[in-house]
């Protein structure tokens, strides 16, 4: 029997929290597909979802407010289970004839939720009748809906988790999907397993078999083009494609000269040899520098790295017959969030080159295995289908490389130098079990040169900055807190192993006002 991973599905309605990816996620972590949908999207797309479940999510608004989202009438009319989660649960007791007031006893962090019943869902998961919860909220809920009743309170929130168990519905004033709440993970288990029904076929192994399947439904046996980048998302959809269609997908790695210390090498190592994909290495170092000449401006940098990167790939595609079509490695955040821009009730608004933003006259079917993907399902996905730990692993890297990791015009010389520093820092940060511990991690070529003293002999030379971030979403970061010993091990061994540097600097600014790269 074909096994369906989308059956058993719960609904994630977003009503602008920034934590709504991170409950689909935690749901997910527990075998179950989940879905993100905006609050405001047409009624129809819910009912066609046919979850076993709806789960609200908090947001931004007052739920006493007059424009604040209101729960649209079709989640009730499924007849499914529902949870509130924050704005959520206000939102829910608006709906359904409680009340929401606003207080000046707000409530940040950490607080104490009292278990009022252990006979409910807060019930077996403390010995102590009380759940470290963390909580960001003003307004509170004040008087239940009719049907309703308290099963956890805390100091500021007198109506802190309230449920009506014989319809299945339940809110929760703290968040649950955070790696802080006590028993979080396990609330949105018994939601997900024991109150809504659903089973745990959302595994690696499921997701890659039905990706194999659906891959060869839709090419068939036609020629799927892939850019290869090295990249997590595209290696994952290199190493997907090749398990389903074997020898029909061709992978393009476009070797612009811009990468790490022999990163081209690696690519073609781990895909060509072996895994036996059919890559065709299009080495164009020379046609990057040439484009770059005399180029500074950082913007510009990567306007020219862009176009040159379509121009040669739309070369070596136009080499290749009878390529019907073009694989990419969009994944689930990227559809979110161009579907909230589409929307445009997103708060935030990034637009993504994997998403819409093909030339037009590219006449090839897009391939998308991921689509449905958040990044760390990806990387599981990665292992699960072979492919390198440490390549699965690794720091983002940006698109113009390199690039923009030398500042001023790139000539070849210092990006050379630039490769050997980047390599001391990270091998350094691998040995010291440091790498996994910060987010991104990387040199920069300043093109200034100060003095130096090496033996008796002066050195006048660039300078290298060490750059090294924590962070959860790339859109805030602190830099590293790096050992002190540590900097200076990698100072020392860059200044003394590389002759064209005569400083090394780190970077102790962080985002914002700074951004990651420089
Ligand atoms: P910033 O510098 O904006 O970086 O704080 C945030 C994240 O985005 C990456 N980044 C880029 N990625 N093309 C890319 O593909 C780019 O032009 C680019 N600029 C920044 C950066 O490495 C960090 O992970």
């Amino acid at each position: 029997m074909k096994m369906d991973i989308h059956a058993d599905r719960l609904l994630i309605l977003d009503f602008g929290s920034q934590y709504t990816q991170l409950i689909a996620r935690r749901v997910r972590e527990h075998g179950v597909y989940s879905e993100i949908l905006p609050c405001d999207v047409d009624p129809k797309r819910i009912s066609q979802c046919a979850p076993k479940g709806v789960i609200l999510s908090g947001g931004p608004e007052s739920a006493t407010s007059e424009t604040g989202w209101k729960i649209p009438q079709i989640v009730f009319d499924l007849d499914v289970p529902i949870l509130g989660i924050c704005y959520g649960m206000q939102a829910l007791a608006e709906s359904l004839g409680g009340r929401v007031e606003s207080s000046d006893l707000r409530e940040f962090g950490h607080a104490d939720l009292l278990v009022e019943h252990t006979d409910s869902i807060l019930g077996g998961l403390s010995d102590t009748g009380s759940l470290s919860v963390w909580m960001s909220h003003g307004d509170r809920v004040t008087s239940l809906p009719k049907g309703f009743r308290v099963i956890g309170s805390s100091a500021h929130a007198p109506i802190a988790a309230m449920a009506d168990e014989s319809r299945h519905i339940y809110g929760f004033q703290f968040h649950p999907e955070v790696t802080h709440s006590e028993g979080g993970s396990e609330l949105l288990a018994k939601f997900a397993h024991s109150i809504c029904g659903c089973g745990r076929s959302w595994t690696p192994e499921n997701i890659i078999e039905t990706a194999i399947t659906e891959v060869r439904r839709q090419v068939g046996d036609g020629q799927v083009l892939l850019g290869l980048s090295g990249g997590v998302d595209s290696s994952v959809v290199a190493a997907l494609l090749h398990k389903a269609i074997g020898d029909q997908l061709v992978c393009v790695f476009v070797d612009n000269g811009l990468l790490r210390l022999n990163e081209g090498a690696q690519v073609m190592e781990t895909f060509a040899q072996n895994l036996g994909v059919r890559v065709i290495r299009a080495n164009t170092e020379e046609r990057f520098l040439t484009a770059l000449k005399g180029a500074s401006d950082p913007e510009q940098k990567r306007k020219i790295i862009g176009r040159t990167f379509i121009e040669v790939f739309e070369e070596e595609a136009s080499k290749l017959s009878d390529v019907g079509f073009l694989a990419q490695g969009t994944i689930y955040p990227d559809v979110i969030e161009s579907a909230g821009a589409a929307s445009g009730k997103a708060h935030v608004i990034k637009s993504h080159h994997n998403v819409g933003g093909l030339p037009d006259d590219m006449r090839m079917e897009l391939v998308e295995p991921l689509r449905e993907l958040f990044k760390d399902e990806v990387r599981i996905l990665g292992v699960t289908l072979g492919l390198p730990p440490s390549m699965v692993y690794r720091h983002p890297f940006p698109g113009p490389g390199l690039g923009v990791r030398i500042l001023g015009e790139v000539k070849k010389e210092s990006a050379e130098i630039l490769r050997r520093a980047d390599h001391i820092f990270i091998e350094e940060l691998r040995a010291h079990d440091l790498y996994d511990k910060v987010s991104q991690a990387f040199a920069v070529f300043l093109p200034v040169h100060s003095v130096g003293v090496v033996g008796d002999q002066r050195r006048y030379a660039p300078v290298i900055a060490l750059r090294a971030v924590e962070t959860i979403d790339f859109m805030t970061a602190r830099w590293a807190h790096l050992p002190y010993e540590f900097i200076e091990r990698v100072s020392n061994r860059i200044i003394n192993e590389i002759e064209d540097v005569s400083r090394v600097v780190y970077d102790v600014s962080s985002k914002p006002p700074a951004t990651i790269e420089w």
